[in-house]
């Protein structure tokens, strides 16, 4: 079994403090085998904010695979945009845009959807498509593989389809058949499913999961909120992932796990499991 703990959307220069603190003392506490950070890390792109930033992820556990979004590159001043992109997130938070973790029973690979165009909805270019086909094939299918983008290839139905990356059904059309975990952020609502309502692959689909903001002001009209995905087998090789998303509690002040969902792999792709009390060898 593995544990992925995946936060998002921290925009730090519009962030609660508290929440701040109380999530260290959660991600110290579920002490995850990786960390996964999709995205908007900070609101302006200055370098303040990416160096409270920093420090916030120095105070974190790891490894930590953390892709960039649309709002690490300067998002409200289009000059600084064209002119600096992705440089201060470079500097303070890492210059591996295709970052990866890969141990016996996972592989966890990050990819940059939040490019210099579109300025808010995101992309994933032919040649990155091209290089993270190539790049999850050469793992065997035994391992769950989880591509993570700030950008979502996927949300439930009916939520507006112009949130999703660009050109996402080529996408998943390519990737479903060596990838089985989608992780996200962007739309500051958390949600998970599979790709088998929307794009309807024979014989493939993934799971995906769409983490809420961790820390930010904001929030949707949803409270704050994390997800831990445990990865394993249900029965003999037999993939499974459960999600549990961790809310945060006004009352009791701290997050606290508030829904859990279970997805298995079939010979129709990854489909939601139903039944509860199922243990993960
Ligand atoms: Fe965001
Ligand atoms: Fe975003």
């Amino acid at each position: 079994m593995r544990v992925i703990a995946h936060i998002s959307d921290l925009h730090f220069g519009y962030n609660d403090p508290l929440l701040a603190n109380a999530l260290t003392e959660a991600l110290a506490q579920i002490n995850p085998d990786v960390l996964v950070v999709s995205g908007d890390l900070v609101e302006h792109a200055t370098d303040a904010e990416f160096q409270h930033a920093r420090a916030f992820l120095d105070s974190l556990p790891g490894p930590q695979i953390i892709v960039p979004g649309n709002h690490d590159l300067p998002f409200y001043n289009l000059w600084r945009r064209f002119t600096e992109g992705l440089a201060k997130y470079r500097r303070f938070i890492t210059d591996d845009l295709q970052p990866a973790f890969v141990d016996s029973e996972v592989v966890i690979i990050g990819a940059d959807s939040a490019h210099l165009y579109p300025v808010k909805g995101g992309k994933i270019t032919d040649s990155q498509l091209d290089e993270l086909v190539a790049l999850f094939s050469t793992f065997p299918s035994e391992l769950i593989r989880v591509l993570v983008t700030h950008h979502p290839f996927d949300l439930p139905e009916p939520w507006n389809p112009h949130l999703l990356i660009g050109h996402s059904r080529r996408a998943v059309t390519r990737l479903a058949p060596v990838v089985d975990i989608l992780l996200a952020g962007h739309v500051h609502l958390s949600s998970t499913g599979t790709t088998s309502t929307r794009y309807k692959l024979e014989g493939h689909a993934m799971a995906f999961v769409q983490a809420g903001t961790a820390i930010s002001d904001r929030n949707k009209g949803e409270t704050n909120s994390f997800n831990v995905i445990r990865t394993g087998s249900a029965e003999p090789r037999q993939k499974q992932v459960i999600v549990d998303r961790y809310s945060w509690t006004k009352d009791e002040r701290e997050f606290k796990c508030k829904d859990s969902k279970q997805y298995r792999l079939s010979d129709q792709g990854w489909a939601e499991f139903r039944v509860s009390q199922v243990g993960v060898s």
